[in-house]
């Protein structure tokens, strides 16, 4: 399963994932808080290498917790900068998002998907924890795929097969979905093979994982998040710098949402 990669393969994870501007990504969801000035208190959702959240604390000083159910993703974290001020926990969301006190994080991310992890109602359950912890004036962010792309497989290559080069000079292929996605009968629930090709000098590893995510579209989480008291935004579709937001968030839709 998915897991293995996120387990014994992040360091991999991380070579492929490691494909985004980082810095420019939260400098734009950093600008759509009320107010940019002071340090913010940040809830990173399934961290991973905590990308975002190093973006928060290095470029800007601000107080991230992430919250993961891999220890190899906060080992990788740690190792790419993660760290002060800060803490990396290891749990699973939703459940262990009630250790966290209320009205607590001035901005609460869900980045590349990662809510597909999720029943409907574990999700559902996720936006009412996040109305616990945000703070009157606080904003979450949660990104989910722009339907047209993954009803189109995924077509651009730049996405779904990824090569790379390790520091150790490990060649790297990922493929993201290898091969047709598989739907559910009853959801909008997608089995995706991937593929992971590590070559080394003499010597080929060939691993294959299933990825079963829930694609839930824009639409579906802004309509759970309303019944519990969210408004919503779309900034890729409103406002001066919407081709910004597009330009850096490729593929995907972001969700604002807001109480
Ligand atoms: C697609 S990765 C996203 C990582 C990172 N946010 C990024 O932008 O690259 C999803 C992460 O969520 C973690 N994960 C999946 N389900 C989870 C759950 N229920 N609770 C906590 N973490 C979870 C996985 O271990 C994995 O590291």
């Amino acid at each position: 399963m998915i897991q293995d990669f996120y387990q014994q393969y992040s360091r991999y994870y991380d070579v492929i994932a490691n494909d985004r501007d980082f810095s420019a990504q939260t400098r734009l969801i950093r600008n759509r808080l009320n107010t940019n000035e002071g340090q913010k208190k940040v809830l990173e959702l399934f961290a991973g290498p905590a990308y975002h959240g190093i973006e928060f604390q290095s470029g800007h000083n601000d107080y991230v917790a992430a919250i993961e159910s891999s220890p190899h993703m906060k080992h990788l974290a740690e190792d790419k900068g993660f760290g002060s001020p800060g803490e990396y926990y290891i749990g699973s969301i939703p459940t262990d998002l009630k250790q966290f006190s209320e009205n607590t994080f001035d901005c609460i991310l869900g980045l590349r998907y990662s809510i597909g992890y999720l029943s409907r109602e574990n999700l559902y359950e996720m936006l009412r924890q996040c109305k616990r912890l945000i703070k009157a004036s606080g904003k979450v962010f949660l990104e989910v795929h722009d339907i047209s792309a993954i009803t189109g497989n995924l077509t651009n290559d730049s996405i779904r097969d990824r090569k790379k080069t390790t520091d150790s000079d490990e060649e790297i292929n990922c493929i993201w979905p290898d091969g047709a996605i598989q739907w559910d009968n009853l959801d909008y629930k997608a089995s995706m093979n991937v593929s992971l090709t590590i070559e080394r000098e003499q010597e080929k590893v060939e691993k294959s994982f299933v990825s079963i995510e829930n694609i839930y579209c824009a639409k579906e989480v802004i309509f759970l998040a309303n019944l519990i008291g969210f408004s919503s935004a779309l900034p890729q579709f409103e406002g001066n710098d919407k081709q910004v937001w597009f330009n850096e968030f490729k593929s995907s839709i972001i969700i604002e949402l807001f109480l």
